[in-house]
């Protein structure tokens, strides 16, 4: 028999990093983290269970994924067949006919993989929403398994701001990502800046290990100083303070690279051009701040701006920063009419 469910998940950005974590092989955080999630970037993924002994395969994008050489599909795989297994061994006594199962997985995003966007974030989010559906999974099984693929595919599961919880638990039962609030800033919108540079980067987790074993800051910054900006984004978000959201998004931005700095060999990923934008927004910033810059594990932008700044900011950019005008094609509707 063959079982199939389509999905479509949005990638998230985070306001406050995850950085660092406390158990490797369960993907538990050092810290709680707290995302947007990016509604119009996504990842729509096919799943289809097939009954009998068989090879997982992956494709993403009309590539094929090499699993040999990224284990996570694997481990999602596997934790997903020992689900199934614990739900029928539940509903048959303990007589247990185990039925080998393979999963086979398309996806497609509509933004470039190789753009270094967060995109393993939504593929592994939209892989465990898939299997929840197909395996009839509870929500906290669902999360555990797009954490196991990508510790941020979690904050990927629900739409709007969401809150991972590192938890307490050495099982990780307590760790999840939950969504904040019910109803979202539909105001705010994302531009993203793709500034590829050739340089092969550090990987999040390979880096993460780095920082944790050899950072002084990483541990300031985890006792002191993320639960209180958690707190701050969830405050700024509930009253739609568009300030003090932005001065915590730039501040934990900046802080998380400054961690990286701070670990030993130092990990840089932001490159000139990163930093030209960081000036443009700190000008745009004058006198009130209508702009936030947030930057992951490579050079890439995303600026978080209210609706009505959208062109203004885009203005700003052309003025400031060379861009490539055939790039405002991919702008949307209602910013496409607008002179620059
Ligand atoms: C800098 O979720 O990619 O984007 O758990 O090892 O898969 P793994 O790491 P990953 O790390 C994301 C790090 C970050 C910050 C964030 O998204 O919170």
């Amino acid at each position: 028999g063959i079982s199939e469910v389509t999905v479509e998940v949005p990638m998230n950005i985070a306001l406050v990093k995850y950085w660092g974590k406390r158990d490797e092989k369960l993907i538990l955080p050092l810290n709680d983290s707290i995302s947007l999630t990016v509604d119009k970037l996504t990842a729509r993924t096919t799943i289809r269970m097939i009954q009998g002994v068989g090879k997982h395969t992956v494709e993403i994008n009309d590539e094929k994924v090499e699993l040999s050489s990224n284990k996570r599909y694997q481990t999602v795989f596997d934790e997903a067949l020992r689900l199934q297994r614990k739900r029928k061994e539940d509903s048959n006594g303990n007589e247990n006919r185990s039925v080998s199962h393979h999963f086979e997985v398309i996806s497609t995003t509509n933004f470039p993989v190789a753009a270094g966007l967060a995109s393993s974030a939504a593929g592994f989010a939209a892989i465990a929403l898939a299997i929840q559906q197909l395996l009839n999974l509870d929500d906290i099984q669902a999360n555990r398994l797009a954490r196991i693929g990508s510790g941020s595919a979690c904050r990927s599961m629900s739409g709007g701001l969401v809150h991972w919880k590192k938890g307490e638990k050495d099982d990780g039962s307590d760790c999840v990502a939950v969504k904040t609030k019910d109803d979202n800033w539909t105001d705010l919108y994302c531009v993203i800046l793709v500034f590829n540079d050739g340089r092969k980067k550090v990987g999040s987790s390979e880096g993460m290990r780095w920082t944790r074993e050899t950072s002084t800051l990483l541990k300031h910054r985890i006792e002191k100083v993320v639960p209180e900006r958690i707190d701050l984004i969830k405050k700024a978000y509930a009253t739609r303070n568009f300030e003090d959201l932005a001065r915590v998004i730039m501040a934990d931005s900046n802080q998380f690279h400054a961690v990286c700095l701070d670990t030993i060999p130092p990990i840089r990923y932001l490159n000139e051009s990163s930093w030209q934008l960081i000036e443009t927004v700190e000008k745009f910033n004058q006198p009130e701040i209508k702009a936030a810059y947030t930057f992951d594990a490579g050079p890439n932008a995303c600026v978080i701006v209210q609706k009505k700044d959208v062109s203004k900011f885009i203005n700003a950019l052309i003025r400031d920063i060379q861009i490539n005008t055939d790039d405002l094609e991919t702008l949307p509707e209602e910013f496409r009419s607008i002179e620059y």
